[in-house]
């Protein structure tokens, strides 16, 4: 069985975290953006907040103009952020849900319950040639609905997966297995399945084994490593890890 290549997303918004923490220009995350391309990211994502505590809108339109690869454009379904996306036309637009107190983007997007907001957005971005992910739980109603609405692209949301594993509280085999069917699931209904989300090397090398998952989008994790072994050689090392997890994929 042959199976498909594996892409590696890096999300640079904690690099605009750093570089925000003093209200300068230094870090800067177009710089990351460039340097994890060129030690072998596929694409770069970032995510353009509403309440903009990371990435500026200054950053999206220089991640557009310079970078090689994909820019993958995550936002929120407000009707200023659908606007800045279809100006920017990114690759693609991964939509997730937004509280402004949260820490990170803290579950999945309810597009059963958004469906009316998100139909217009999805086929806007469709005729605009724009990919639209919606950053989902393997929750088969979540699926279903994605595919319903016309998005070719779902993300899994792998945080409470990863969340189980690192607080060992006994919920991480059925949270992993919500994953393998969720992606089955989505395969079969014709969606693309990328997933992310507190991924670090041992979880991606473990859903790198998954032949429907396509993509993964790693950022906090990369990003803390880079501190202590530099940006190239974290990637290095995440890349190695999703091979060997791919290596096993079509065997079970
Ligand atoms: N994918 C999506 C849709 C996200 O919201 C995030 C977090 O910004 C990520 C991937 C990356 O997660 P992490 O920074 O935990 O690797």
């Amino acid at each position: 069985m042959s199976v498909s290549p594996i892409r590696l997303g890096i999300n640079v918004d904690h690099v605009a975290t750093l570089r925000n923490a003093r209200g300068g220009i230094l870090p800067d995350p177009v710089r990351a953006a460039l340097l994890a391309i060129e030690a072998g990211a596929d694409g770069i994502t970032a995510h353009l907040r509403e309440d903009r505590r990371h990435i500026r809108d200054t950053d999206m339109a220089r991640l557009k103009q310079e970078i090689s690869k994909p820019l993958n454009f995550e936002m929120a379904v407000t009707d200023e952020m659908v606007g800045i996306a279809l100006a920017t036309r990114p690759h693609a637009v991964c939509l997730v849900p937004e509280r402004r107190m949260e820490l990170t983007t803290e579950g999945g997007l309810d597009v059963v319950r958004q469906r009316a907001a998100l139909a217009p957005a999805i086929a806007k971005f469709n005729e605009a040639h724009i990919r639209t992910s919606l950053f989902i739980s393997p929750d088969p109603a979540q699926i279903e609905m994605a595919a319903r609405l016309k998005a070719p692209v779902i993300e899994i949301h792998t945080g409470t997966w990863c969340d189980a594993l690192a607080e060992r509280n006994g919920k991480a085999d059925a949270e992993w297995e919500r994953i393998v069917e969720g992606a089955r699931l989505a395969h079969s209904l014709g969606l693309e399945v990328h997933a992310g989300h507190g991924l670090d090397y041992a979880t991606a090398e473990t859903i790198a084994a998954l032949s429907q998952v396509v993509e993964l989008n790693i950022g906090h994790f990369l990003m803390g490593e880079a501190l202590f072994v530099g940006l190239a050689q974290a990637i290095g090392t995440m890349r190695a890890a999703m091979a060997r997890g791919r290596a096993k994929a079509g065997q079970a």
